[in-house]
C-alpha cells in the first residue's frame, strides 16, 4: 500500500505515468466515469480549503466513487480532542483512501503509521502540500513541454509556504533547473529544505528583490504571505505586501514566462495580470481535478502493508523545538529522529534538552 506525504514518494517516471493518466483523462473523461465504482474518498480538512478539497471530491466524482469527510476541525472529534491517530484509525475502516489536511506538520505520518488504507497529504501547517507539486508539474509540462533547463522563480512567503517546498523538493531533480528564491529575510526558506534538496543538487540565488531577476526566468511562482502562521500578528501587516506582480513589473519578463500561483491569492498579483497570456494560474487550479484523479486511481492500485515512514532513532535527550510540529501535541507517538538529529516528522532539526 502506497501513501504520499512528501512528494519525493513518487519518482519521476511515476509523476511521467501520472500526467500521461491525467492528460488522457482531459482528453477521453467519458473512459473514466466508472473506473471508482463502490469506492470511498475520505476527505478530513483539519484546516480550511476550497481547491484542494473541491478537486479531491471532484475528482473522486468524476471516477463514479463516493466521497465522505469534513471541512473543518470544529466539526469533527478532533473538537473533543480525539487524536489525529484515532480518527484516522475510524475514517479508514470507513473509506478505502484517505486526503487529509492538518495544521500540524508531520500529522499524515501519524496517520499513514495507523491507517488501513493510503493516506494523501493534502498539507501539513507550514510543511509540505505534495498534491498541490502535482498540479504545478502537470501545468509546466503542459505550458512548457517539461522540466529540465528551466530557471524557477518562486517569490512571496518562502517560510511558511509548504507548496514551495514541495515544488522545490520535485523540480531540483531535474536536469539544470535553477532557482532564484526571492523572500524577505523574515520569509526565507527554511535550512532544512536548503539542505535536502538544494544544497549540491541545484543552482539557486537568494535576492529580495523581484523586478532585479524577472527577465531571467521561464516559471514564476507567486506566493501568497501565509498570515494564519504568523507568531505575531504585526509582523504579518509588516511584511504582508511585500511583493505585488503587477502587469507593469511584466514588461521586462520573457515572452514564455509562465505565471503560476497556487491560489488562493490575496493581495501578490494584481487583477490586471489575469489578462496575460502568460498568467496560468487559473488554468492551473484546472489541472488540480485531473492530476487527483490520476493519483486516487494510482494510489487505489497499490496493495499489501503501507510503506511506513516511522524510521527513526528514539533518542530522549533531543527534543523537536518546532511548535508546529505533531510530535509535540499527538499523545502516545514515538519521537523519532535521524541519525543527523532531525524530527523524522517535521524534518526540522531537534535540539538537545
Ligand atoms: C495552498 C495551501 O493550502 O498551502 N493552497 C492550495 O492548496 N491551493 C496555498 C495557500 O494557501 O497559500
Amino acid at each position: 500500500m502506497r501513501n504520499l506525504v512528501n512528494i519525493l514518494d513518487l519518482s519521476t517516471e511515476e509523476i511521467d505515468d501520472l500526467i500521461k493518466t491525467a492528460s488522457d483523462i482531459i482528453d477521453n473523461p467519458e473512459l473514466y466515469t466508472n473506473s471508482c465504482r463502490g469506492k470511498i474518498l475520505g476527505t478530513l480538512f483539519f484546516e480550511p480549503s476550497t481547491r484542494t478539497r473541491l478537486s479531491f471530491t471532484s475528482a473522486m466524482m468524476g471516477l463514479g466513487g463516493n466521497v465522505l469527510g469534513f471541512s473543518q476541525a470544529a466539526s469533527s472529534s478532533i473538537s473533543k480532542g480525539e487524536t489525529v491517530s484515532d480518527t484516522i484509525r475510524m475514517v479508514s475502516a470507513y473509506s478505502d483512501i484517505i486526503v487529509m489536511r492538518h495544521p500540524k506538520e508531520g500529522a499524515p505520518i501519524v496517520a499513514s503509521a495507523v491507517s488501513s488504507v493510503p493516506v494523501i497529504n493534502a498539507g501539513d501547517g507550514g510543511h509540505f502540500h505534495p498534491t498541490q507539486t502535482l498540479t504545478d508539474l502537470l501545468t509546466i509540462k503542459k505550458k512548457k513541454g517539461g522540466f529540465n533547463n528551466l530557471t524557477v522563480g518562486v517569490c512571496g512567503d518562502l517560510k511558511y509556504g509548504r507548496t514551495v517546498h514541495s515544488l522545490i523538493a520535485a523540480m531540483s531533480r531535474y536536469e539544470n533547473v535553477k532557482f532564484v528564491l526571492i523572500a524577505p529575510s523574515e520569509l526565507a526558506l527554511p535550512d532544512y529544505v536548503k539542505a535536502e534538496y538544494l544544497d549540491g543538487k541545484c543552482e539557486y540565488t537568494e535576492i529580495a528583490g523581484l523586478e532585479e531577476s524577472i527577465d531571467r526566468l521561464d516559471i514564476l511562482y507567486m506566493t501568497r504571505i501565509q498570515a494564519e502562521r504568523f507568531e505575531s500578528k504585526e509582523e504579518y501587516e509588516r511584511l504582508k505586501d511585500s511583493y505585488v506582480l503587477t502587469a507593469d513589473k511584466l514588461k521586462s519578463a520573457k515572452a514564455d514566462l509562465s505565471i503560476l500561483h497556487p491560489l488562493p491569492r490575496v493581495n501578490e498579483i494584481s487583477v490586471d495580470v489575469d489578462d496575460d497570456p502568460r498568467a496560468d494560474y487559473f488554468d492551473q487550479a484546472m489541472y488540480g481535478r485531473y492530476i487527483r484523479m490520476a493519483l486516487i486511481l494510482m494510489l487505489l492500485k497499490t496493495k499489501g502493508i503501507s510503506d511506513s515512514r516511522l524510521i527513526g532513532v528514539e533518542n530522549s535527550s533531543l527534543e523537536c523545538t518546532n511548535t508546529h510540529c505533531i510530535s509535540r501535541t499527538e499523545r502516545g507517538i514515538k519521537r523519532l529522529f535521524t541519525s543527523s538529529g532531525a524530527c523524522i516528522y517535521c524534518d526540522q532539526q531537534a535540539k538537545t534538552k
